[in-house]
């Protein structure tokens, strides 16, 4: 339950693991087009990363059987890849990785699109992203963990999107999942307070329609209710005075993405 602060040698580390995944994840960004299985790009995330000298963290946590988590259009989160999903014309796609290198954790989100998707679902994953860094903003000493919340809840409803509650972000470091919880709603000034040294994932997962999510019976699968479209961005961010210090970097993928000839 105690938060681990970390020092600054740790953070390097903790950042060496994060940057591992955004490479990953702009690997990832060179070759998704409709055609691909998320199988193949499980594949491609585990090579690389082992290659990079790191372990898949997601891989057999409590049981995950893969290295990325493929999430397409009305899933949520920790959708399992397989042969027999191939991405289409129009999908989103959230793939969420970890890392494992050094004795620390890697965990990064994003939703990409596949070949052309509708503006309507553009706005959703735009409105998204900016909400992570709304979060952000208040990722700094002498905050709480309720104002990153509120950050994001308030961005995100203000756009007639719902915030995810089952799911929330959590400290990282040593261990995937640390204290403390941060959800992606919340009340300003409420929660733990945040001190120099914390290490963070936050990372909404906004939905189109309505909040509520159900598992498939695969038991991992989180998808929405309604069947609408969700999209997830997750950053580790590492608490500082006046602002976060973000540990993974979506500049990567994007540069990627920028130069793909669709
Ligand atoms: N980013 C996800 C999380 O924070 C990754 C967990 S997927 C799992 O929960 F497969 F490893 F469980
Ligand atoms: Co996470």
């Amino acid at each position: 339950m105690s938060i681990y602060l970390k020092t600054n040698e740790e953070v390097e580390l903790l950042r060496e693991s994060n940057l591992l995944v955004s490479k990953t994840l702009a690997e990832l960004a060179k070759v998704i087009k409709p055609g691909i299985s998320t199988f193949c790009l499980d594949k491609i995330a585990e090579e690389f990363i082992r290659d990079n000298g790191a372990l898949p963290a997601f891989k057999g946590y409590n049981g995950y059987p893969a290295s990325i988590c493929t999430s397409i259009n009305e899933q949520v989160v920790h959708g399992i890849p397989s042969e027999d999903v191939i991405l289409k014309d129009g999908d989103i796609i959230s793939i969420d990785c970890g890392t494992y290198k050094n004795g620390f954790v890697g965990d990064s989100a994003y939703t990409f699109c596949v070949g052309n998707v509708t503006e309507e679902i553009k706005q959703l994953l735009k409105v998204t992203k900016e909400s992570l860094y709304e979060g952000i903003k208040y990722a700094v000493e002498g905050k709480r963990i309720g104002d990153i919340g509120n950050a994001i809840q308030t961005y995100c409803e203000r756009e007639g999107y719902s915030v995810v509650r089952e799911m929330v972000g959590h400290g990282v470091g040593r261990k995937m999942h640390e204290s403390p919880e941060v959800p992606n709603y919340g009340k300003r000034g409420m929660g733990k307070m945040l001190k120099s040294g914390m290490t963070i994932c936050i990372e909404p997962m906004i939905n189109m329609g309505g909040k509520d999510i159900v598992i498939e019976s695969d038991g991992w699968t989180a998808r929405t209710k309604d069947y609408k479209c969700s999209a997830h961005f997750e950053h580790a961010v590492v608490i500082r005075k006046g602002v976060a210090d973000i540990l993974s970097d979506f500049d990567i993928i994007e540069k990627v993405l920028e130069n793909k000839i669709i």
